[in-house]
């Protein structure tokens, strides 16, 4: 059951040197039950999803870091250091530290999830990532139990990220999740993109992605996650309080106050490609209403 977003049954390219799907996780998710029919109702599930091509994905970005147009995280982003890569884990957890890229690897299991990627500016993407539940990684470190809120921060470097010359936002970029929402198996860590590693324009080395949220919330090359007890700053929230929200949910109902977010531009389909309908938290409805259940979601936008 509930098994319709997760794609474990494709095993492409992963021969490739430098991915790391893990095969055994590919098999024993099979082995383990999750059943033949779920995983037949969820490979008719992901019939509707068709990736977006690794070009569309890689070229057409947002990450400020390196400049605000959509070709210049690919031009730019070559120049972010991602090894040695290092996440910091502070606040209220068990064990706090610093964890080295390649250990937290070792210690998670990589499976492929292809997701909805909606752009709070009304663009979209189907993209297949590969990653690791969040939860996983917060369970390593060890959630203590006054714990309500996850922050994250991505990457400070001025040497290496020509945006941050421009005030476009309060450097470095942040972002937060309450934690029943981080905790959610929808929730990922993503460290590839069709089986390779990810570039450095989609947040190499490991990046969120909560999605049913607007693209914004997942924030890339994470180098900081703290637990707290108090909701966290935003980016987007501090440059712009009326128009993003801390939660951000996709939700074609609540318009952005400069423009309607009832439909949506699917990328790749050409510059006259009709638009969609949106579709309430972004098509995960089924597996993340209950978060919201008795909130207003008009005034927690
Ligand atoms: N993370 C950082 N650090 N900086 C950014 O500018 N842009 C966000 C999000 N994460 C951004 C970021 C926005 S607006 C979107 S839509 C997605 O990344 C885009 O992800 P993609 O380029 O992989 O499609």
């Amino acid at each position: 059951m509930a098994n319709r977003w997760i794609n474990r049954l494709r095993d492409r390219d992963v021969t490739d040197e430098g991915v790391y799907l893990n095969r055994r996780q590919i098999m024993g998710g099979a082995a383990a039950g999750i059943g033949l029919a779920g995983l037949g109702q969820g490979a008719a599930a992901q019939e509707a999803l068709t990736p977006n091509d690794y070009e569309d994905i890689t070229q057409y970005n947002n990450y400020y870091e390196f400049g605000t147009d959509k070709g210049d995280p690919a031009k730019y982003a070559g120049a972010l250091t991602t090894s040695p890569w290092t996440v910091t884990i502070a606040g209220m957890v068990d064990r706090p530290g610093d964890y080295a890229f390649e250990d937290i690897m070792k210690a998670m299991t990589i499976e492929e999830r292809i997701y909805r990627l909606r752009c709070v500016e009304a663009w979209s993407m189907v993209v297949p990532w590969n990653g690791f539940e969040l939860a996983d990684l917060l369970n390593m470190a060890g959630v203590q139990s006054g714990a309500k809120y996850v922050a994250f921060e991505t990457a400070y470097r001025p040497e290496e990220m020509p945006g941050l010359r421009f005030p476009v936002l309060d450097w470095p970029y942040v972002e937060g999740l309450r934690l029943d929402e981080a905790m959610h198996p929808l929730t990922i860590m993503a460290t590839g993109i069709y089986g390779k590693d990810i570039p450095n324009q989609n947040g190499a080395p490991l990046r969120l992605v909560v999605p049913w949220k607007y693209g914004f919330k997942s924030i890339k090359s994470v180098v900081r996650i703290t637990l707290t007890d108090k909701q966290p700053p935003t980016s987007w929230n501090k440059a712009g309080p009326r128009e993003y929200g801390f939660y951000s949910n996709v939700n074609p109902e609540v318009n952005h106050p400069r423009w309607s977010q009832a439909d949506e531009r699917p990328i790749g389909g050409g510059l006259f490609a009709r638009r969609v309908p949106t579709l309430m938290f972004n098509g995960y409805e089924e597996e993340v209403a209950h978060l919201y259940e008795g909130m207003d979601l008009t005034a927690n936008f």
